[in-house]
């Protein structure tokens, strides 16, 4: 099979596709005949060495991957050759046979592709624990989401939207609130002066009043950190919420707790990771209601690029590069 064997970690133009053997499942795993891979900021993070968690080279990277399974473990019972799934794992999704855990795998319903699965699920899993999990949003919160063009973005405004919660989101272009508003945002603005003044009194003036009074928002979901998290503050209400969700921006803030606690706030990280280990079903159940979302068409991947196995770390360049609008799939053909 080919894969991207990471000898060394680097920037992505240095990674190479590699012909290699592929392994066999072991007890608990599934062997899958990849057939899309979803890129994500993450993995871009994974192949530099600049992850939170760094496995010891060589490994493959990669993480979201669908297509069909091959062969099963001896104690996997769920799973049957010829099953249509989608799977989330640690690492070796960039290859064309995949051995996933089996509590990171998911039956696929018929008609939602291996180019949309493979796309969705670490963003949707990510939302669903920022959105459902931590934040519990209900319908007719209001809820602020930064970044929300981007992968985790859209899918929690989609999210939130199908809950019944008001969404607002924050956007560095028309084109980009143009693509919130097609998610099932109520509004969407752009905000161009991201100077940490110019955010925090764009979060005061106008996100704060979105609703018609000054109530304030519900709960904000930040998927850019740096100033953006210090404003998102400035627009919750009584007993409001603000999950950290990431920091695109690249910058780690800190908040100011007694702003916090005059303002009777709570700050809450949404990592999604250690969802899987600490509560496994939660996160299942999740998965699968996403997935129904997007069998039922209430939902969409945001798929905006497909490309060849070839042009894998391309797709990565140009999310470093910010240039993608949506979801980068690549699209596996086997080679044998
Ligand atoms: N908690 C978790 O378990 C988890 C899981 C997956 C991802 N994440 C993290 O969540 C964050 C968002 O992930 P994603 O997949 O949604 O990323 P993405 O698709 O690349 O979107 C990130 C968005 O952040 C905004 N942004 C602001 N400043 C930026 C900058 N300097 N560079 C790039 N983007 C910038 C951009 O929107 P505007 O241009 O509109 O500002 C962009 O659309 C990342 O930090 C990622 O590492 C966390």
């Amino acid at each position: 099979m080919r894969a991207y064997l990471l000898n060394e970690y680097g920037l992505p133009a240095t990674h190479r596709l590699q012909s290699l053997e592929a392994s066999s499942p072991s007890d608990h795993e599934v062997l899958i005949a990849n057939e899309a891979i979803g890129l994500n900021y993450p993995d871009l993070l994974m192949v530099q060495g600049k992850y939170q968690k760094r496995p010891e080279p060589p490994f493959i990277p990669g993480r979201d991957c669908a297509g069909t399974v091959l062969s099963v473990g001896a104690r996997v019972d769920d799973f049957k050759p010829g099953d249509k799934v989608v799977a989330q794992t640690f690492s070796g999704a960039f290859a064309e046979r995949v051995t996933a855990p089996v509590s990171r795998v998911f039956k696929r319903p018929d008609n939602v592709t291996s180019i949309d699965a493979a796309g969705a699920i670490t963003v949707f899993n990510t939302a669903f624990v920022a959105v459902s999990i931590r934040a519990q949003v209900k319908a007719g919160d209001r809820v602020v989401v930064t970044g929300a063009a981007g992968g985790v973005g859209a899918a929690a405004i989609q999210l939130a939207q199908n809950i019944g919660a008001h969404v607002v989101a924050i956007v560095s272009s028309e084109e980009k609130a143009q693509l919130s508003r097609e998610n099932g945002a109520e509004q969407a603005f752009v905000v161009t002066d991201r100077s940490e003044e110019g955010l925090k009194n764009f979060f005061k003036e106008h996100v704060r009043t979105a609703w018609g009074d000054n109530r304030g928002a519900d709960v904000v979901i930040d998927t850019v950190g740096g100033d953006m998290f210090t404003a998102g503050l400035r627009c919750l209400g009584f007993a409001g919420k603000l999950v950290v969700v990431g920091f695109a921006s690249g910058d780690i803030p800190s908040a100011k707790t007694n702003y916090l606690l005059y303002n009777n706030l709570s700050v809450m990280g949404a990592p999604l990771d250690i969802h899987f280990d600490e509560v496994l079903d939660q996160i299942r159940g999740g998965t699968n209601w996403w997935l129904k979302l997007l069998a039922e068409g209430k939902a969409r991947a945001n798929v905006s690029k497909v490309l060849p196995m070839e042009e894998l770390m391309q797709g990565l360049q140009d999310i470093n590069d910010r240039k993608v609008l949506g979801k980068i799939v690549v699209s596996v053909a086997q080679s044998g």
